[in-house]
């Protein structure tokens, strides 16, 4: 089995360039993010509006900085070393593509893509073009959850994994008039957390949306998905957000309950451990990652130039970060149709639509996969820098 390979830069490219496309709500969180790193330089900022892109620039203190609307004119212009992808989920493909064929590496916010069948044809196309894709799923850059892992080793096998989210948020806009609100746009954070504390993968789900009555938005906001992880163990994900009063972390609320013992994490303190060998309380905590400093974006930064450096595989290096998108994917199916969905037959639907889509050589690559699932397994097996 072959763990991703990708170019590396070299150190004397030093911080390294970076040109931020997309310039929103979070497109301006990552400016800042990139201004505050002593790895990384501003080189450029894209968005489709240039007002947008120049004013982000300015509020982020760096009016010098170049701005348009074509990364690939700007990359001519600033020679940078990487992109940081920060549209909306519809333009992360043709972004990605364009920033890896103009040789770039590229950082994206997740999802990955839109859909799984643009996942699939972008995990070819960073193959095909040597260089890393990393999909930044902030959410695991959190020191607790590291402890909570380390910590779930000592609970023997695992049995049930649960998790409860429940926030009353009123964000307007397009989440309000979303069709999965929930599944689309946050349960992607807990699907992922769950892969990594397992360290499993997803066999199928049985899920159920549903809004309440008093709901303010149009998709349904709540739902319940029971998911089948390799090795048997079942994952429950139960959420709203449309649920005031005793609300739960953004992280969600999470139990483990395994062969020795149970686990407790309420997503921001330590968890609470009852096994016979629990570490006492005030251990230390283990780093999030080998090259992550910081928790969040910042983190998923930090080791972003970590791998560029180093070529170690990072956490959410696109063959990895997928199957969370799946989940996500295999939920709004099972919701749909109301019956028990099996992960490998929506990844076989997945892999014919991205042949659809797909041409060159492209295709040939997705068309030579055995399967989905060991395309992605035996490119993703060099685990991740969590050290
Ligand atoms: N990790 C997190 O906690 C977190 C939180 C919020 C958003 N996100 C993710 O960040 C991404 C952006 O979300 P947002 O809230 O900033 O959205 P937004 O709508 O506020 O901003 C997106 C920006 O991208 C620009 N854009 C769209 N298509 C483009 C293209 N082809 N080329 C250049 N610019 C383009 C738009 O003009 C807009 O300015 C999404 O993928 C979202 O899921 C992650």
């Amino acid at each position: 089995m072959t763990a991703p390979t990708f170019r590396t830069v070299s150190g004397d490219r030093r911080p390294l360039r970076v040109i931020v496309v997309g310039a929103g709500g979070m497109g301006r969180a990552w400016l800042s993010t990139v201004r505050s790193s002593p790895d990384v330089t501003l080189a450029g900022v894209v968005d489709l509006d240039p007002l947008v892109a120049r004013a982000a620039a300015e509020a982020a203190g760096a009016p010098e900085i170049p701005t348009g609307t074509d990364l690939t004119a700007l990359a001519a212009a600033t020679d940078p070393d990487a992109v940081i992808d920060v549209t909306v989920p519809a333009a992360h493909l043709p972004v990605t593509l364009e920033a890896l064929s103009l040789g770039l590496p590229v950082l994206g916010e997740k999802p990955v893509a839109e859909t799984l069948p643009e996942a699939l044809r972008l995990t070819a196309a960073a193959e095909l073009s040597g260089r890393l894709f990393m999909v930044s799923q902030s959410r695991r850059y959190n020191r607790q959850l590291f402890r909570f892992k380390d910590q779930a080793r000592r609970l023997g096998a695992p049995g049930i994994l649960t998790t409860e989210f429940f926030l009353a948020p009123r964000f307007g806009g397009f989440r309000d008039a979303m069709d999965h609100p929930l599944l689309l746009d946050m349960a992607i954070h807990p699907f992922d957390t769950a892969r990594f504390l397992l360290d499993a993968e997803p066999v199928s789900v049985y899920c159920q949306e549903y809004n309440p009555s008093w709901s303010w938005y149009r998709g349904d906001a709540a739902t319940t998905a029971i998911f089948e992880m390799t090795g048997g163990t079942r994952y429950i994900y139960t959420g709203s957000w449309c649920s005031p009063g005793l609300e739960t972390s953004w992280n969600g609320s999470w139990r483990l309950s395994g062969e020795l013992g149970s686990a407790c994490w309420n997503g921001d303190d330590p968890a609470v451990v009852e096994a016979p060998d629990a570490p006492p309380a005030g251990a230390p905590v283990p780093a999030p990652s080998a090259g992550g400093a910081g928790g969040g974006i910042a983190g998923a930064l930090a080791e972003f130039v970590h791998a560029l450096r180093t070529g170690t595989v990072p956490m959410g290096e696109v063959h990895e970060n997928v199957m969370s998108l799946a989940m996500v994917a295999a939920a709004v199916q099972s919701a749909s149709t109301d019956r028990r969905v099996v992960l490998d037959e929506v990844l076989d639907t997945a892999r014919a639509e991205a042949l659809a889509a797909a041409d060159g050589e492209v295709r040939e690559l997705i068309g030579s996969w055995s399967s989905v699932r060991d395309a992605l397994t035996a490119r993703a097996e060099n685990p991740v820098g969590h050290g």
